[in-house]
């Protein structure tokens, strides 16, 4: 049975296994010194970390949210499920659980960006300055992406940044109603 709790910022196997989780899936933090610098950042007083627990008490998922305008939009980052442990329900649940706390603190509206750089969506490998809005509505995976588990979860894709990651590689931004408009 998977648990979702708080980071606690005093167990440092869970933020050692944190930090292994994005080793495991992101280029981005390819070494564990700045991984274990990015579970720091994460664990910062205004931001939410929570971390998918199993029952051997080890870490099997993250995600972290911060807020943003005033605290009316939170954005979700990062987001990720141990290798071994994904496709089994965890990251949904983990969206759910980073939600609920982001709505208890104000926020109306949960963004994300889900970064293209393999060529796994029709956004990839264009020009996206010509055509930008058709591009959008007819987004299409042609490789698994996760902005695909993210429509899953509720989200919508609202915009991209081109060239986010290099010509051609951009940042899918998606958004996702957390309550009642002010
Ligand atoms: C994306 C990720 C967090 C999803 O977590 P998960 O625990 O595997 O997802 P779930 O089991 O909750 O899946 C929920 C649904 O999304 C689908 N799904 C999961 N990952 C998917 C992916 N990468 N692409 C497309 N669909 C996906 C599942 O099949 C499932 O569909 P269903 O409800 O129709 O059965 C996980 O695959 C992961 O950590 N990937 C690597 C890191 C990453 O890409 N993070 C997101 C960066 S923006």
């Amino acid at each position: 049975m998977v648990t979702i709790v708080t980071l606690d910022p005093q167990n440092r196997r869970h933020r050692r296994q944190a930090a292994e989780l994005l080793v495991e899936n992101f280029a981005a933090w390819p070494a564990m010194e700045i991984a274990r610098a990015e579970v720091s950042t994460l664990l910062a007083r205004n931001r939410v970390c929570l971390v998918a627990l199993n029952e051997k008490n080890d870490v099997v998922g993250l995600v972290g949210g911060l807020p943003d305008y005033d605290g009316n939009v939170w954005e979700l980052h990062p987001l990720v499920v141990k290798k071994s442990e994904q496709r089994k329900g965890i990251g949904k649940r983990l969206v759910t659980a980073i939600e609920r706390a982001a709505k208890a603190r104000g926020a109306v509206t949960m963004m994300l960006g889900t970064d293209d750089e393999i060529g796994a969506t029709t956004l990839s490998g264009c020009d996206l300055y010509e055509d930008l809005w058709l591009k959008v509505r007819d987004i299409a995976s042609l490789k698994p992406h996760p902005y695909t588990f993210y429509e899953k979860c509720g989200y919508t894709v609202i915009g991209v940044v081109p060239d986010a990651n290099g010509t051609g590689r951009p940042d899918i931004l998606m958004a996702k109603r957390l309550g009642k408009r002010r």
